[in-house]
């Protein structure tokens, strides 16, 4: 049988570089591997843990799902859907959630700092969120996840509950890994930590065009343009890495040579790299236009992949439905 691979986007709102990067290239690799059966999802009860915006959500559902087959994921050879659209999704979260305790969750990384960032909404649903993503995983037995260094704290949890219950109810789940990309770590614009869709100013989206991407470069921090060491961190190490990420090693070798000799112009690199980034997008925006023209092949996409998605979940949850002594 062949080993299944599952991953999918929180449905925020359309997907940019990092996302592109670090998650959706691992995605069309697996796809493109005969070894694998691959389920991509857009996680829209993933996206309800945190305040949303009611009126956008079904709208950013579709947004990822046009990004996904833009960027060349293929509902024929992968399941391409929505997560509320399995409802098993959240019947085995239920069931795992009795596996886990609160205090591990509590002491999650990712929780910690999504309580910081809304303070007023720590709800059930978020704090349960790690649970509901193992739920994703599991529910398809998929041994592969390809997604950012971000999520390993998640994926780890996943682990535990798998192992818990195979050992108490004799279960087949496997202990899910995580599949990481090259050049996963792509960095904000802002000099500070990864792009992320959460901080404005950080990101630059799959269908900005060449002038939006050279005013969100011209936004980005720098220095004078010279020193003594190549700086680490910040707005530099930033820029560095993401012509790096897009114009290759050699390109970065040059700059850094420029800023630890006679100086780096800021603006001649901005422009490069924006034209650098734009050439690699562009014809992802040239295919997207094909699913914006035609509303109806992404629905069907949606549908035939949640019914494809739904067979697989119901076997699963027949099973562990016997295994834990529910009636059926
Ligand atoms: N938490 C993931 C993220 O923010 C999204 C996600 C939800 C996911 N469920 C998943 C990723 C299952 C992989 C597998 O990126």
């Amino acid at each position: 049988m062949k080993k299944r691979v599952f991953s999918g986007t929180r449905a925020t709102g359309r997907l940019h570089l990092g996302n592109y990067l670090g998650a959706v290239k691992g995605y069309l690799e697996l796809q493109n591997n005969p070894d694998y059966e691959a389920i991509y999802m857009v996680m829209d009860l993933h996206a309800i843990t945190t305040p949303y915006d009611k009126a956008k959500l079904f709208e950013n559902t579709r947004n990822v799902v046009m990004d996904y087959l833009a960027c060349g994921l293929d509902p024929e050879k992968s399941i391409i859907t929505a997560q509320s659209l399995v409802p098993e999704h959240t019947f085995l979260a239920h069931i795992l959630s009795s596996e886990i305790t609160v205090a591990r969750m509590q002491h999650l990384p990712t929780f910690k700092e999504k309580v910081k960032q809304h303070p007023d909404h720590v709800t059930m649903a978020l704090l349960n969120y790690p649970v509901l993503m193992a739920s994703d995983i599991l529910l398809y037995k998929a041994s592969l996840v390809p997604v950012g260094i971000d999520q390993e704290p998640h994926l780890e949890v996943a682990r535990e509950i798998a192992r818990k219950i195979n050992e108490k109810y004799g279960t087949d789940f496997p202990e899910p890994k995580r599949f990481a990309t090259q050049g996963e770590y792509v960095p904000s614009l802002t000099g500070e930590g990864k792009m992320s869709k959460s901080v404005e100013g950080s990101y630059i989206g799959l269908t900005d065009s060449l002038d939006e991407i050279k005013k969100k470069l011209s936004g980005a921090p720098t220095d004078s343009g010279k020193g003594e060491a190549i700086p680490e961190k910040g707005g530099v190490a930033n820029l560095f890495k993401l012509v790096e990420l897009f114009e290759g090693s050699e390109k970065r070798k040059e700059y850094e040579e420029k800023y630890l000799g006679g100086g780096v112009r800021y603006g001649e690199l901005k422009t490069e790299l924006a034209e650098a980034i734009f050439k690699e997008i562009e014809p992802i925006q040239k295919q997207r236009k094909i699913y914006e023209n035609d509303p109806s092949l992404v629905e069907r996409v949606i549908k035939e992949g949640a019914e494809k998605a739904g067979i697989i979940a119901g076997k699963t949850i027949e099973e562990i439905k016997d295994k834990i002594g529910l009636i059926k």
